[in-house]
């Protein structure tokens, strides 16, 4: 992002049960498996990197049975690179800074309050909102505005699930998501290329849309702080400014929000933000992709998709000219 002037039946272990239990349950199914031959080779190496991965950086399993009405076929991004080349802004503003700076972001406890219109006002605890509906793993597209593209297992679940038990009043028409700004733990919030807290807003019907996912891990694993622990939203269809990472507060209200990005530059992030390829940014074209991790620089783009693929939802936009509502 650049701006002008420069469940216990899905197996979810908590936060109560460390790390050592997960990692050994697998290493132990793993041991099983090898000695009763039942995986071929390649497969038992794939298992035994990402064991080792899972271990070096110490996250939980979280796993989830993939819901292959939410899935895409193309390739998953290396989680290497899903998790090394990254926008946050609260941990610096190089694609690298988050995966360096963002260990010291302290995700447990950590609770999400969700107020405003709605009848049924509540604090969660991350764990709570872990187990407030059934995790499944989808796998997105993730389009960024810069132009570039990643694949990403993703798990959680569909944010309705939590505007229902809520119970919106007759008065909310936008959900406003609000991240973290903690400047003892985020070192970017002490410079002001943008004005914090992050926030990213939705329209209620686009909330509800079962593709919005509340996101608690990636990669059969709780996420990496980098990548916006311990929740964020994905919205896939639409630029990846708009999934708002280490959210602390959701919030109902009346009027359209007033976003991170269109704040610091109204003429080139503008609230809708869908993937277009038909609409330029005002200072590039948004017709085709780099997709990371795939792609080398010299690689050829990818088309870029009307609303990334996401075709379903352009019955949210019937009669808009998606021009004026970029
Ligand atoms: N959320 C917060 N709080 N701060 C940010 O800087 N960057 C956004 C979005 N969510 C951002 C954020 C942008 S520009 C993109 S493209 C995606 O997160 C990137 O997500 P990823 O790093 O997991 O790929």
């Amino acid at each position: 992002m650049l701006i002008k002037r420069s469940i216990d039946q899905f197996d979810i272990p908590l936060s109560s049960e460390i790390t050592p239990r997960a990692v050994f349950e697998s290493r132990r199914d793993f041991i099983k498996q090898i000695a009763a031959g039942s995986m071929a080779t390649t497969a038992l190496l794939e298992m035994a990197s990402r064991e080792v991965f899972a271990q070096n950086v110490g996250l939980q399993k979280l796993t989830a049975k993939t819901n292959p009405s939410y899935t895409v076929p193309d390739k998953t991004t290396p989680y290497k690179d899903a998790t090394s080349y990254n926008n946050f802004y609260e941990f610096g503003t190089d694609k690298t800074d988050p995966a360096e700076n963002a260990k010291t972001l302290k995700t447990r406890p950590w609770s999400v309050t969700i107020e405003g219109e709605v009848k049924k006002p509540m604090t969660l605890d991350i764990d709570a909102l872990t187990r407030l509906a059934p995790l499944e793993e989808r796998i997105y597209r993730l389009r960024c505005v810069e132009g570039w593209s990643m694949v990403i297992p993703w798990v959680g679940y569909s944010l309705s699930e939590l505007i229902r038990k809520v119970e919106p009043t007759s008065n909310a028409k936008f959900v406003e998501f609000i991240s973290l700004a903690d400047k003892a733990q985020m070192p970017g919030v002490r410079s002001s290329v943008l004005n914090w807290p992050y926030v990213e807003g939705l329209r209620l019907d686009e909330a509800n849309h079962p593709l919005t996912l509340l996101t608690l891990g990636m990669y059969g694993q709780i996420l990496p702080n980098q990548s916006g622990a311990p929740v964020r939203v994905m919205v896939p269809w639409k630029y990846g400014f708009k999934s708002a990472k280490s959210i602390v507060k959701i919030r109902f209200v009346k009027e359209q929000p007033r976003t991170a990005w269109n704040q610091a530059a109204p003429g080139e992030y503008g609230f809708y933000s869908n993937v277009n390829p038909e609409v330029d940014h005002p200072r590039w074209s948004q017709a085709s992709e780099r997709r990371i991790g795939e792609d080398g620089f010299l690689a050829k783009k990818r088309k870029t998709l009307m609303f990334n693929g996401y075709n379903d939802v352009a019955s949210l936009y019937t009669g808009m000219n998606l021009q004026k509502f970029f």
